[in-house]
């Protein structure tokens, strides 16, 4: 952040139409053409999707968010200080909201060159980005249009990177997923790079799940959310009013399930995939999980991928924390 100029962002889109499409119609077959049903959480953000998320973390309930904020606001001189970073890459970055913090106590140490911010959802990090270089000017803004298993083999490799994995995201992969994911982020990051990993925290039940069953039904609107983009983009027929959301706690794996259950035997038709489905009154369709973490677990996985960490920020409520971590 040397000068004052301020630069239009760039973007690099790896999400054509045609890719997504392709990858829409290829999850859906396989998802909801075998039994558990099941979606991908990425077709949760579209435009109205991503709204609904930024409300989700507005609600008394979901404590997440502004745990998370409170300790980036805490450690953000020491994690600029520590990575030793010029380049900040954030996945999944969405609003950026949050990294606002972190983009402060780079910039008042000058420290950095450039911010690539990656999400799928195109018009989220395009406002963002354009937001963020008007904020922060000298700051080269580089938004990655893409999906963060797919694409972080080709996030440009530039500078000392400080790879920013925020808001318990990883906590919606499942196990191989994850295990895969660090894999990839081990054998991404240089010598010198580090990851900054948010996760939530296991933690008293009834606090986990009164965020993810929200009074207001934020949540609900949130996973029914994703019928609806199958109507619109496979030409489907699902009726919204037809599921309801149901949030319940896994305590073999650690982690909130969110599903959508059918309220009566129905039939649906997705006309781009050619599918017709019987879906039986009570049959759920697997939405999204959420896995919630101890350090033990995440020390395990850390090493079985090549990671170790190297720091830990816990928030004042022991709600979640910031794990920096490196390649051994
Ligand atoms: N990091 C932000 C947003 C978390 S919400 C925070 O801490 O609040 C999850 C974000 O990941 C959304 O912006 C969503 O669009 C994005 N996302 C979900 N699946 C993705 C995928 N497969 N590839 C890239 N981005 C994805
Ligand atoms: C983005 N992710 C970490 C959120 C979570 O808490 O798992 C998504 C979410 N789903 C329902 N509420 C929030």
């Amino acid at each position: 952040m040397t000068s004052d100029t301020i630069a239009e962002p760039t973007f690099d889109r790896h999400l054509s139409d045609d890719w997504r499409e392709q990858a829409l119609l290829a999850d859906v077959t396989a998802g909801l053409g075998s039994l558990p049903r099941r979606l991908t959480p990425r077709w949760l953000y579209d435009d109205r999707g991503s709204e609904l998320y930024s409300e989700i973390t507005r609600l008394p309930e979901y404590y997440l968010t502004e745990a998370e904020r409170a300790v980036l606001h805490r450690a953000a001189d020491e994690i600029v200080e520590l990575s030793g970073a010029d380049t900040l890459i954030e996945l999944g970055s969405g609003t950026s909201d949050k990294t606002t913090t972190l983009l402060d106590a780079f910039a008042a140490v000058d420290r950095l060159e450039r911010f690539v911010p990656l999400d799928v959802s195109e018009q989220t990090l395009r406002d963002a980005a354009a937001e963020l270089a008007e904020r922060y000017p000298g700051l080269r803004v580089h938004g990655v249009i893409g999906d963060f298993v797919e694409h972080l083999a080709v996030v440009p490799h530039e500078g000392v990177p400080l790879l920013a994995f925020l808001g318990s995201t990883i906590g919606n992969f499942y196990p191989a997923e994850r295990a895969a994911f660090f894999r990839a982020v081990a054998g991404w990051l240089p010598d010198d790079g580090h990851l900054l990993l948010g996760v939530d925290l296991v933690k008293p039940i009834d606090r986990i799940m009164a965020a993810y069953n929200d009074e207001a039904g934020v949540t609900a609107a949130f996973t029914l959310n994703v019928l609806e983009v199958i109507n619109r983009e496979l030409d489907a027929d699902f009726d919204l009013s037809a599921f309801e959301h149901v949030g319940m706690w896994d305590p073999n794996h650690s982690r909130v399930d969110l599903r959508l259950r059918s309220l009566r035997d129905q039939h649906v038709t997705i006309e781009r995939t050619g599918m017709q489905l019987d879906i039986a009154e009570d049959e759920e369709i697997r939405a999204e999980i959420s896995t919630k973490f101890t350090f033990r677990q995440l020390d395990v996985e850390f090493a079985a991928a090549g990671l170790e960490a190297v720091r830990a920020w816990n928030s004042d409520g022991g709600e979640g924390a910031l794990v920096m971590g490196r390649r051994v």
